[in-house]
């Protein structure tokens, strides 16, 4: 039964008792009064004819007697009266007085004795008035009343009594219901619009906050019940939930798809050898927007529109890529010099010094303030959300809060981020921090680099640190610090779309010209000091050396995309590289044997799955690494549960990937160990690690990465609106009282 029926028939029973006995307590009180009227009546009809009735009663004149008792009864109500006398004889009586009430019964010695009794035609009051004469007591004078009056007007005032309990009961309910009624969408109305941030009314506030806590902790609950994993669709709907389907802004140097013309002049699409693509473009996919990047292909220009605006991926147009063209001198000093011959080195410990020049800081900051333009330009509302990637973009937050004061501003560092005292080497380190502290979000890959920000700001500049929140407070706006692992989409797409495993197996087998019988370790990176390639190498030379066995049935098959070319060290880093790989491969080479392939090119992410899924093993030697995404993309690529993982515990990942084998990469000993047990693990135990690393990488992906991170953002705006509601509300109060 719904409660409002359940209320109103509680209602309308708890009225009915009422009435029941409001009706009893009238009634008994009416009688009571009546009943003395009554009486009162009857004693002064007597004393009216009091000296007539004792004259004639005393001299006998029973005739007379008879007359001044009639003319008694001449009063509508007195059905009768008789003389009784003292001996309890009928002396005379009126032709109505009912013969049934003998003067024995009603014989008073009192002055008035009163009573109702029950009669065939209703029930009669009867009131006997003692009278006495010269000579003493005569008798009573009896007077019998009709009370069928009386019952008419009991029964009147009972009906009335009752219509008006009627009335009464209907009346409460339909005000009972249209009160609930009203004050409950009153009340919802008003929740909801604490839960939009839109009430005007501060004290639901502590309300307001617990259902949000119930609410929050209900969508949890029911999403991490049965089809917990977080999917791109899962992505979207946290998108509409939490922050009503707000688009996306995203700012990264590198752009997801690279438009470039080959030497036949075809324009062909280049997917980036980058992490933060690898990470972000699924993220894009899933949840639309723009994504403002460096325009670098040598056909981009060609195929974007007047405003540098393409529709990606091609063919799909599910997100807008919008490209900032940098001149060559621009790019020179913003990406190449200040951000990676300044910050990339600064960042990692991998004893590459950092170079810092003048003229990069300027380009530096002019090409943040351009990125800052566009997300100004690409935004339709005052309060976007943007999310700023990198070490490129650490002035943009500050920029573009003051341009968009009200902008929910993530940012998000892919590398690492160093010691307090090694960041100091930065002559703008302080620019640099309060750059940062713009976002209203920064996000880390793991907890040891927030530690290492905030012990930079409390070494730095002037701000509150508030550990308790994990949050920098500086110029009044609080910048939350938080870690963030970033991870790959799962399932993923590269890895399902793969040919099998025997197919990548027997084409690599092909293109090594490899024994059928051969064993092969895989790397993937970007060719970057960072990765302890040159680490590497030496592992599987110390590998040949200790372990003689492999000599002429391992190869390790090294797929290496030139990056950042313009730099000396990069440079420096091909050769060494090649040398190392020559060196080695003549040391064990033999007939057609090599035991190291170099593939010095760019490949596109199909050709990475096919070697992934071809490999008996994958070492990853991160010398420093944020988090390190070519672990994760083996473990995906590994559906067959063969192959193992060897990983730097430099990296980010070699905190969530346990069951890799976990090595230093500067000690050659522990690595070329790792590397022959890994060769020559069983395929239960193979199974039984890679089975793990892929039941966490399926709960941990990059959607459920950005998801918490737009979790966080949507937390962060609703408590944003609501105190600057807030704000804006106590200020108006206070004007008013003044
Ligand atoms: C790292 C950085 C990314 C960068 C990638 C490739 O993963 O964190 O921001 O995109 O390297 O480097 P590149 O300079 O080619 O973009």
């Amino acid at each position: 039964m719904p409660s409002a029926l359940r209320f109103l028939v509680v209602l309308v029973i708890a009225l009915g008792l009422l009435t029941l006995a409001a009706m009893g307590l009238v009634s008994r009180t009416t009688w009571g009064w009546y009943t003395k009227d009554l009486a009162l009546r009857a004693q002064l009809a007597v004393n009216g004819s009091r000296r007539a009735i004792t004259a004639h009663w005393e001299a006998g004149e029973l005739a007379q007697l008879r007359e001044v008792l009639a003319d008694i009864t001449r009063d509508e109500r007195i059905m009768g009266t008789a003389a009784c006398g003292s001996d309890g004889q009928l002396v005379v009586s009126t032709p109505d007085y009912p013969t049934s009430l003998s003067c024995g019964e009603v014989l008073s010695p009192l002055p008035l004795w009163t009573q109702v009794v029950a009669q065939p035609g209703g029930r009669v009051h009867l009131g006997a008035i003692p009278v006495a004469g010269a000579r003493g007591a005569l008798g009573s004078v009896v007077l019998v009343q009709d009370l069928a009056f009386l019952e008419r007007r009991e029964s009147q005032a009972r009906g009335f009594l009752l219509f008006a309990f009627a009335l009464l009961a209907a009346s409460a309910s339909v005000i009972t219901i249209v009160a609930a009624r009203f004050s409950w969408r009153g009340w919802s109305n008003e929740l909801r619009k604490l839960l939009r941030g839109g009430s005007r009314r501060p004290e639901l506030l502590p309300l307001m906050q617990d259902v949000r806590e119930l609410v929050e902790r209900l969508v949890v609950e029911r999403e991490s019940e049965g089809h917990g994993g977080w999917t791109p669709q899962r992505l979207k709907q946290t998108l509409s939930r939490y922050l009503h389907g707000e688009r996306v802004v995203i700012v990264a140097n590198r752009e997801p798809y690279i438009h470039t013309k080959t030497e036949q002049g075809e324009i062909k699409v280049l997917h980036p050898a980058s992490g933060l693509v690898t990470a972000l473009e699924p993220v894009m996919r899933a949840c639309g927007g723009t994504w403002i990047a460096h325009g670098s292909g040598s056909a981009d220009r060609e195929v974007a529109d007047q405003h540098g605006r393409v529709r990606v991926p091609p063919g799909e147009g599910s997100y807008v890529v919008r490209r900032v063209w940098l001149t060559p001198e621009e790019e020179g000093g913003y990406y190449y010099g200040f951000s990676n011959e300044g910050l990339w080195p600064l960042c990692h410990v991998a004893h590459t010094r950092p170079t810092f020049r003048i003229d990069d800081w300027r380009h530096y900051r002019e090409v943040n303030r351009r990125f800052s333009e566009a997300v100004v330009a690409e935004v339709d509302t005052p309060d976007p959300i943007v999310l700023i990637q990198d070490y490129h973009f650490a002035l943009a937050p500050r920029l573009i809060r003051e341009r968009l004061p009200k902008a929910t501003l993530i940012s998000f560092w892919h590398i690492p981020w160093p010691n307090a005292e090694r960041f100091g080497m930065c002559p703008w380190r302080n620019e640099l921090i309060e750059g940062m502290l713009g976002s209203s979000i920064l996000g880390f890959h793991t907890q040891q680099h927030c530690n290492n920000f905030i012990d930079s700001v409390d070494r730095y500049i002037e701000a509150r640190i508030d550990r308790e929140e994990r949050a920098v407070v500086h110029r009044h706006r609080s910048t939350q610090v938080r870690a963030y692992p970033i991870s790959i989409d799962w399932p993923n797409r590269w890895a399902r779309e793969a040919p099998s495993v025997a197919e990548c197996r027997s084409t690599v087998w092909a293109e090594l010209g490899l024994k059928p019988d051969a064993l092969l370790g895989v790397g993937v990176d970007r060719l970057d000091y960072t990765k302890g390639v040159e680490e590497r190498l030496l592992a599987v030379e110390r590998l040949l050396e200790r372990f003689p066995a492999f000599r002429g049935r391992f190869t390790f098959a090294q797929l290496a995309a030139p990056s950042r070319t313009a730099i000396e060290r990069y440079h420096q880093l091909n050769e060494s590289v090649e040398a190392l790989a020559a060196r080695i491969n003549q040391r064990f080479g033999s007939g057609r044997y090599r035991p190291i392939a170099l593939l010095r090119a760019h490949h596109e992410p199909p050709a990475v799955f096919k070697y992934y899924r071809a490999a008996d093993l994958c070492y990853v030697s991160s010398l420093h690494d944020g988090m390190n995404l070519v672990s994760k993309e083996f473990v995906a690529a590994r559906d067959d549960e063969r192959g193992v993982l060897v990983l730097s515990s430099f990296t980010g990942a070699a905190r969530e990937l346990t069951e890799a084998l976990i090595v230093n990469p500067y000690d050659l000993e522990e690595a070329s160990g790792a590397l022959a047990a890994g060769l020559s693990m069983s395929l239960e135990d193979q199974a039984h690690r890679l089975r793990a690393m892929r039941a966490y990488l399926s709960d941990f992906n990059v959607y459920r990465w950005a998801g918490r991170m737009l979790a966080d953002a949507a937390r962060l705006r609703a408590r944003e609106r609501l105190s600057g509601r807030l704000t804006t509300e106590r200020l108006l109060g206070l004007e008013e009282s003044a």
